[in-house]
């Protein structure tokens, strides 16, 4: 069911009478609401937005009414936060009434509510965020440098074997170092248990993009309709998912405690949260929750990053050749960079943080939830809004990143030439729902960068005559966004580089 069809279905639904009744504001006849476009009756705005990057449309309303915007999609009402200052002031300041999540029907019915993204602000969710913490936290994080490190160097194997497909190579980088950490479990090649979790995740994306979230929440009548009706295939997938959800929520648990009884067991959330919250019965459901949220929100996300990065460096072949200088200046070339040689390269880190903020992969981040109404700058936020926070535009402020659209590592450094103390950290969201897998993230994404650009250039690829090949970005539609499949060739700087002299160097590093 697409947008256009969703309002269709909606509007038929209001003219025979099956509405879900608008929610009243309390004080609306005293404060106004935020600024913006004035809404259609039944749709709302969902007739202006650009759908597959509302973001865009998002920054343009924010040029003409501000950094805080009130939109209306059917009948929910979203407040759309377009700067950081802003952003800090509602959901940093005031993260007691800010940290919950809206609720959407279409998740109670699919049966995938308890991911801890997606849960509510309460006491289940604190157990999920402490048992995060408990692994991730920057001091226990440490502990998985080096299993990211030798997943760094599987990536380089890869690409070196098949360049071509270095989207599946990224792919599987990243759903390994998640696996890992979280069950600690060695993916294979074409490995069964990650494909099962893949299927998964990719029936729960299908089913829960935002506008058909929108439709069914403004109408739940919606949910009552058979699952063989015209249109009706979130009712069809949630058929589908219930048989794989259960799968995917046990298995990999299964497996992880298996290795703990086996006393085989490396550090893994699973084995930290057991060992924590042992005898507990509310925490062992909620490791086994949270654990199964780590894949579909660690996963996808940190290897969108990476795929930003290559098409940066084909792009910006400038940018590529003075970290690579670095990278050899600071580790030479008879090792690859490890975490010890992190802090003598602050260009690879400029390079990093730039690609965080070229393209933000969560570019709207997860909305939260007014707990209860509120006032804000004179303006008045009903219970229950949905807060967008538009993070895209946050990091294409040309007043704060002058050429927004120009991918310039430089404008991390003082004129002095030390890095500045801004970490981009928009890109990881806000107040008490901030993610909790940035450290973790953080290092794996590094220690791919730096692993890269040792060994490989970044180039566009060359027609039949030897002609350059140039390409716009272009990136996908969704909550988590990234570039399209783009041309490109991944050859060794090294001319003379083969798999022995690859597995010889990763040796001698770790
Ligand atoms: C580059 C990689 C990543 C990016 C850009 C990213 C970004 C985000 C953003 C924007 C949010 C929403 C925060 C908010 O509501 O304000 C989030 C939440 C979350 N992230 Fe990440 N994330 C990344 C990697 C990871 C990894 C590796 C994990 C797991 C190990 C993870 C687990 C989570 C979880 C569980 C939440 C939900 C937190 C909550 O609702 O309380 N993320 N992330």
């Amino acid at each position: 069911m697409d947008l256009a069809h969703g309002a269709l279905v909606a509007i038929l639904l209001t003219m025979i009478g099956v509405t879900s009744s608008l929610p009243r504001r309390k004080h609306e006849d005293k404060l106004p609401l935020p600024p913006g476009p004035k809404p259609l009756p039944i749709i709302g705005n969902s007739h202006r937005m650009n759908t597959d990057f509302p973001w865009i449309t998002y920054k343009e309303w924010s040029d003409i009414y501000g950094d805080i915007i009130y939109s209306r999609m059917l009948n929910q009402d979203v407040i759309i936060l377009n700067s950081v200052d802003v952003a800090r002031a509602i959901l940093e300041k005031r993260s007691s009434n800010y940290s919950d999540r809206p609720r959407f029907a279409t998740m109670e019915l699919l049966g995938i509510a308890f991911r801890t993204v997606m849960r509510s602000y309460g006491d289940t969710w604190r157990r999920h965020r402490r048992i995060y913490h408990q692994a991730f936290r920057p001091e226990a994080a440490v502990i998985y440098r080096p299993m990211q490190l030798r997943k760094a160097h599987q990536l380089l194997v890869g690409l070196l074997q098949e360049p071509a497909n270095y989207e599946l190579h990224l792919e599987t980088h990243s759903a390994s170092i998640i696996m890992s950490a979280v069950y600690d479990y060695e993916t294979k090649p074409n490995d069964p248990l990650v494909s099962m979790i893949r299927g998964a995740m990719d029936i729960i994306l299908h089913a829960e993009t935002p506008d058909k979230a929108a439709i069914i929440d403004s109408y739940p009548a919606l949910t009552l309709i058979p699952a063989w009706f015209p249109g009706a295939s979130f009712k069809r997938h949630a058929l589908e998912l219930k048989s794989v959800l259960k799968d995917m929520v046990e298995k990999p648990f299964q497996y992880a405690l298996d290795r703990i009884s086996s006393g085989l067991s490396g550090p893994s959330m699973v084995s930290e949260g057991l060992a924590r919250f042992q005898g507990d019965a509310s925490f062992e459901l909620a490791i086994k929750e949270s654990s199964a949220t780590a894949f579909g929100a660690g996963s996808e996300t940190t290897h969108s990053v990476l795929l930003v990065f290559i098409q940066a460096m084909v792009l910006n072949p400038e940018v590529q050749k003075r970290a690579q200088a670095e990278i050899d200046r600071v580790v030479g070339s008879d090792k690859l960079p490890d975490f010890g040689d992190r802090v003598s390269m602050p260009y690879v880190e400029a390079v990093l943080r730039e690609t965080m903020r070229f393209y933000p992969i969560v570019p709207l981040g997860v909305p939260h939830s007014a707990v209860n109404d509120d006032m804000y700058e004179g303006y008045f936020i009903p219970k229950g809004t949905s807060i967008l926070t538009n993070i895209w535009a946050m990091t294409h402020d040309a007043t704060r990143y002058p050429a927004p659209f120009e991918f310039k590592p430089e404008r991390f450094f003082t004129s002095s030439g030390d890095l500045n103390d801004d970490h981009v950290t928009p890109v990881w969201g806000w107040g008490r729902r901030i993610c909790v897998g940035r450290y973790i993230a953080d290092a794996s994404l590094w220690s791919a960068i730096a692993s890269m650009l040792a060994v490989f250039d970044f180039l566009k690829a060359t027609d039949a005559s030897g002609k350059d090949i140039d390409f716009e970005p272009r990136w996908t539609p969704g909550i988590t966004s990234r570039p399209v499949n783009f041309p490109c060739r991944i050859i060794p700087r090294r001319r003379d580089m083969d798999i022995e002299k690859l597995t010889s160097l990763i040796s001698t590093t770790v």
